[in-house]
């Protein structure tokens, strides 16, 4: 039985709670949290974007701690999850790896690439597992177009585009800070440039063209380069003035053969599938996959399976491999130069 603590119930902390239930072979074993309500089981003032709304818990015969240092601590506990504020992932996962624990961290990994090198040196050192939850590959639609780009039926990845834009979430009170949440390009954008990155690999060149809030990319076009291939990239993403659609995501993907394609959003409080998940392919066919109905629970779902799966066998996880999180922070730390300069920013790997 793997054993999980998990630090911050908020939103994520809940949503991974209530989906470490729906699993087995593993067990939370301990919650950390600051508010002593949601600490005592009361969870009623959660309520993220999706999912059930908090309500009453039972948490008995789980160990909570209201300080992170003292679940750290805690000998009986495999795992540490993470699902703190981003400003906290870095110096808690250091911390909990130090202690010995294997590390499920929510996305953005870090805040910065060099925090992201200090976990992952924390992780080799004390030779445990740092994996960062990237949930969107999870997604029926995004999994399926990686499938079929895997499969290589409809011949070679030629390029792609890539949207994810919200509304100004004003009842965030961090959105907007460098030092806690990154604003939307790590909250946000982080997702599609993880997902670029697991398609087509490090882009060598990136360039943006967009506005900024004071230092912070607030809503952006980017094109990227890679070395060795002719791919055409492009993203768009931010925030816009407007409080009717909360939520757009979606993404054309260009194969030798075909063109796979999907656009969903939420407009008041309504989920709307713009475009449903289609492939179109060089004879014409326009075809819709059978995927799951997308709740974003089920996404999770996978996406845990797949944490156990990693820390059980001691294999890593292709998608959800700590170095690719940290891949995705370098490119939107590059995407955001690349729009305070106005030219195109070379990526390396730093
Ligand atoms: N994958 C996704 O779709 C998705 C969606 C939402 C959030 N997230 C990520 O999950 C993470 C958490 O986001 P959230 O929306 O759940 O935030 P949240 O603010 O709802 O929850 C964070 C919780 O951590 C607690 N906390 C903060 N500092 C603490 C401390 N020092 N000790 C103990 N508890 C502490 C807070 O009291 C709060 O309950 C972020 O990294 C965010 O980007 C991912």
């Amino acid at each position: 039985m793997i054993r999980i603590g998990i630090a911050g119930i908020g939103f994520m902390g809940m949503v991974h709670y209530l989906t470490y239930q729906r699993l087995r072979g593993a067990r939370v074993a301990a919650l950390c949290e600051q508010d002593p309500k949601r600490l005592a089981g009361d969870w009623r003032g959660i309520q993220g974007n999706f999912g059930p709304a908090g309500e009453k818990m039972d948490l008995t015969g789980i160990t909570r701690y209201d300080c992170l240092g003292a679940m750290l601590a805690d000998e009986s506990l495999d795992v540490i999850d993470i699902t703190l504020p981003p400003g906290l992932h870095a110096e808690i996962a250091i911390q909990a790896l130090r202690a010995g624990k294997h590390v499920f961290c929510e996305k953005p990994m870090a805040l910065t690439p060099r925090d992201c090198d200090r976990m992952a040196a924390a992780a080799a050192k004390a030779n445990r597992l740092l994996l960062v939850g990237h949930v969107l590959p999870f997604y029926p639609e995004y999994a399926w177009a990686y499938k079929m780009v895997q499969s290589g039926k409809y011949g070679r990845l030629l390029g792609g585009s890539f949207r994810r834009v919200i509304s100004d979430p004003n009842w965030l009170p961090h959105f907007w800070s460098a030092e806690q949440s990154g604003g939307p390009m790590l909250d946000l954008h982080i997702h599609d440039a993880h997902f670029i990155r697991l398609l087509f690999g490090m882009p060598a060149k990136v360039t943006s063209q967009g506005r900024l809030r004071g230092d912070l990319a607030e809503f952006w076009h980017t094109q990227f380069h890679f070395a060795d291939h002719p791919y055409v990239v492009e993203a768009t993403s931010g925030t816009i003035n407007q409080q009717g659609r909360s939520f757009e995501h979606g993404f054309e993907i260009h194969l030798e053969r075909a063109t796979l394609a999907f656009d969903f959003a939420v407009f008041g409080n309504e989920g709307r599938m713009l475009l449903e998940p289609t492939l179109l392919d060089d004879k014409g066919r326009v075809k819709h996959p059978k995927l799951s109905d997308g709740d974003p629970m089920d996404a999770f779902l996978g996406e845990l399976r797949e944490i156990l799966r990693a820390i059980r066998t001691g294999k890593p996880s292709p998608v959800l491999d700590g170095n690719l999180a940290r891949d995705a922070i370098v490119i939107c730390q590059k995407q955001t130069e690349s729009l305070r300069k106005g030219r195109p920013v070379k990526v390396g790997t730093k």
